[in-house]
């Protein structure tokens, strides 16, 4: 990375190359997410306490016990969620994380990270690790 970064540097292009590392955000409502159709419940301002949904992104979250995969390009991840139980985060294919939620049914938090992707498209296979896990996914960055 810094070698790359210094040869940038000398080749001038540091500001095309580096102006490309932006964020962008997939909320749970986007297409770009692929739930099990029927077994999803939508927490938004009509169906959740405004307490809940003020402290969601834009608003809204999904509830589901079933495996449900999302699609993205880029070279970092980063997904906001809770979950009662463990969470079980598949990348292109790959077991890479089990996550367990500190505070049950607590706050949204950070459950998966990775910054060392090859930049491209990827898709992340959020499933529950156990037959009853419920996990509510807010956003994915
Ligand atoms: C993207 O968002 C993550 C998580 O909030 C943050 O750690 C990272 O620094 C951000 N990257 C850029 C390029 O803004
Ligand atoms: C979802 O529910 C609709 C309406 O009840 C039904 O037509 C459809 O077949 C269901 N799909 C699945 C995958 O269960
Ligand atoms: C959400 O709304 C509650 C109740 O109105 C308020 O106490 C809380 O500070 C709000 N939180 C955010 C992040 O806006
Ligand atoms: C935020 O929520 C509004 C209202 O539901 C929706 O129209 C909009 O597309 C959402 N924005 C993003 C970036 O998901
Ligand atoms: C990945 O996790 C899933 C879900 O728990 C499990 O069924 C599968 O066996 C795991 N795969 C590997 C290679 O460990
Ligand atoms: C991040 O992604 C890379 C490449 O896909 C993988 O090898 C690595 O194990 C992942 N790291 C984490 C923390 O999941």
């Amino acid at each position: 990375m810094l070698r790359s970064l210094s040869f940038c540097v000398i080749a001038s292009l540091c500001t095309s190359a580096l102006s490309k590392l932006t964020n962008y955000t997939i909320d749970d409502t986007s297409p770009a997410v692929n739930y099990t159709p029927n077994t999803t419940f939508r927490c938004d301002p009509n169906t959740c306490l405004p307490q809940w949904t003020n402290q969601t992104w834009n608003g809204t979250s999904t509830l589901t016990q079933d495996p449900f995969l999302v699609s993205f390009t880029g070279s970092e991840v980063y997904v906001f969620l809770e979950a009662n139980a463990g969470v079980i985060f598949n990348l292109d294919g790959h077991n890479v994380s089990l996550w367990n939620d500190p505070y049950p049914s607590d706050i949204i938090r950070l459950a998966y990270s990775n910054t060392s992707m090859p930049s491209g498209s990827h898709t992340l296979l959020i499933s529950p690790a156990h037959p009853l896990s419920l996990i509510e996914f807010d956003y994915l960055i």
